[in-house]
This record gives structure tokens, C-alpha cells and sequence, in this order.
């Protein structure tokens, strides 16, 4: 049976030091990290999410702004709200929850929000400096980052020998963790849904990172014996064994058949997710500390 990589430890430990790390910069500059999180609409899973970030956020000892915009607010309206978040001082991280209502150009409104404030690291600014190879000076996106560091816990910063396999090739996640298994050596397949083969292609992979969106696609006969994997899936399934009517949550992957041939795996729920809003909170202290010219915590 594999290991459980157990992302609500590995999260606990980060959002410990991000709160250490929180409460030092406030003794040395008076100043607490700033968060300012956008939502427009009322998507019910979008603000559970938002709300959970807020609580977050306070829980680490910054200021939280939480601005709660209507569905028919404008374009204009609201690249205004960001140009103001720009200049407080008070922000350091300003996030705009995704996705926004369709009469919304989302990049435009990504790309007005400062880099050096864009906790989200989707920023073309960000993003290229993660694909040359920049980790000390740019913000990176908080799934990718979160996902890398439960594959740490397992093999260690340097992945020289090692075969990585990352199904998807999204901007949000995808291409960032593509790049950042590379920077730490690792030995990349970027697969997708014109992929062929993939089945062939993921059994190559020491490190199997699946974000697709379909529910437990990677199967058994997908994973090397031994392998590290990642599912970055949140897939919510009809659970008629739970009651008629009833609901779960699957990953990418066909965890308990997977389980019995990886060497390690993440949970879902309990494996990415919890992750990524612990980076958030660090990519926050990060952009706080470099706005205040302090050194740039890590995590
Ligand atoms: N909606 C779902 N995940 C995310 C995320 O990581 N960032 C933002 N801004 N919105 C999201």
C-alpha cells in the first residue's frame, strides 16, 4: 500500500511558519501583511472559497480585505477597485477570485493587477519569470507551488533521474508545474487530451501529477509500481451509496485502486487543497516582505 501524502499536516506546518513569519515582519516594520480578496457575483462555491481565505488570512495574523462586488458590476468598475488595491500600501496580495461572470474579460483584469501584488503568480510578468527559471524574485501560482512541496515531503529539492508526467496543460496549473518539476531537475512529459498513448506514457512517470477534471480517470495500470502521485482533481460525483441524492468528492484518479501500486499518493479531499491556500497565505508574507524590502521568507 503507498504512503498518504497528508496535505492538511503538510499545510498546517506552512501556514505555522507563514504566521511566524507574519508576526516578525510586523515587529520589525509595524506593518502587516495585506490581503485583498475580489468577488463579484454569488457563485455559493465561490464565496465558501473566498470565505475560507479571509478566515486564513486573519488566522495568520494579516489584514483582510474582502471586497463583494454585484454580478452586474462593469469591467471598468472593477479595474478600478484593482488600480486602487494597487495603490494602498496597506496591500500587498490582491486576489480576484476566478471564475468571473461571463460579460468579463478575465485576462484583462488579471494583467491589471500589479506583479509584485499578484498573490494568484498568473501575472505574465510571473509566469515568465517561473519559465526562465527566476524562483527568487517573481510570485508563483499557489496549486503548482503546493503540489511541489507535497512532492518534496517524498523525494527531496532535486529530482535528477526522476520522470515526470503531468496530465493538463493549463495556465493555472499545468504549465507552472511542468516548469517547476524541470527547474528541480526532473525529466518532463507535459501530456494532454491529444496526447497518444497516455496510459503508455504515464507508466513511464516516477512522478504522476494528474489535473484533468475527470473524475477517476488515471486508473491502476496508469502508475508505475512505486510512483509519487499527485491528483489535483476536485470532482464532485453522485454518492447513491450515502443516500439518494447525495454527493462526494473524487480526485483525477481511481485512488484506492491507484493506492495499491503507487509508492506514495495524495487523498482527495485532504491532499492538494488544502495546499493551495497555504500558499496563497505564503505568497502573501512573500510579496509583504519584499514591498517592505526584508528578505524574502521561503517555504
Ligand atoms: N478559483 C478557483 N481556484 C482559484 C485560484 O487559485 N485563484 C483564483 N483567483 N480563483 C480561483
Amino acid at each position: 500500500m503507498a504512503t498518504i501524502i497528508d496535505g492538511k499536516t503538510i499545510s498546517a506546518s506552512v501556514i505555522e511558519a507563514v504566521t511566524a513569519a507574519s508576526a516578525a515582519l510586523e515587529q520589525d516594520t509595524g506593518v502587516k501583511p495585506g490581503l485583498a480578496v475580489i468577488i463579484v457575483g454569488d457563485d455559493p462555491a465561490s464565496h465558501a472559497y473566498v470565505g475560507a481565505k479571509g478566515r486564513m488570512a486573519k488566522q495568520c495574523g494579516f489584514h483582510s480585505v474582502q471586497h463583494t462586488l454585484p454580478e452586474e458590476t462593469t469591467q471598468e468598475d472593477l479595474l478600478k477597485l484593482v488600480a486602487e488595491l494597487n495603490a494602498d500600501a496597506s496591500i500587498h496580495g490582491v486576489l480576484v477570485q476566478l471564475p468571473l461572470p461571463k460579460h468579463f474579460d478575465s485576462e484583462a483584469v488579471i494583467q491589471s493587477i500589479l506583479p509584485e501584488k499578484d498573490v494568484d503568480g498568473l501575472h505574465v510578468v510571473n509566469a515568465g519569470k517561473l519559465a526562465t527559471g527566476d524562483l527568487e524574485t517573481g510570485l508563483i501560482s499557489c496549486t503548482p507551488a503546493g503540489s511541489m512541496l507535497l512532492v518534496r515531503t517524498v523525494h527531496g529539492a532535486d529530482l535528477s533521474g526522476l520522470n515526470a508526467v503531468v496530465i493538463g496543460r493549463s495556465n493555472l496549473f499545468g504549465k507552472p508545474m511542468g516548469q517547476l518539476l524541470l527547474n528541480a531537475n526532473a525529466t518532463v512529459t507535459m501530456a494532454h487530451s491529444r496526447t497518444k498513448d497516455l496510459a503508455g506514457i504515464c507508466r513511464t512517470a516516477d512522478i504522476l501529477v494528474a489535473a484533468v477534471g475527470r473524475p477517476e480517470m488515471v486508473k491502476a495500470d496508469w502508475v508505475k509500481p512505486g510512483a509519487t502521485v499527485i491528483d489535483v482533481g476536485i470532482n464532485r460525483v453522485p454518492a447513491p451509496e450515502k443516500g439518494e441524492g447525495k454527493t462526494k468528492l473524487v480526485g483525477d484518479v481511481a485512488y484506492a485502486e491507484a493506492s495499491a501500486v503507487a509508492g506514495a499518493i495524495t487523498p482527495v479531499p485532504g491532499g492538494v487543497g488544502p495546499m493551495t491556500i497555504a500558499m496563497l497565505m505564503a505568497n502573501t508574507v512573500i510579496a509583504a516582505a519584499m514591498a517592505l524590502g526584508r528578505p524574502r521568507p521561503k517555504f
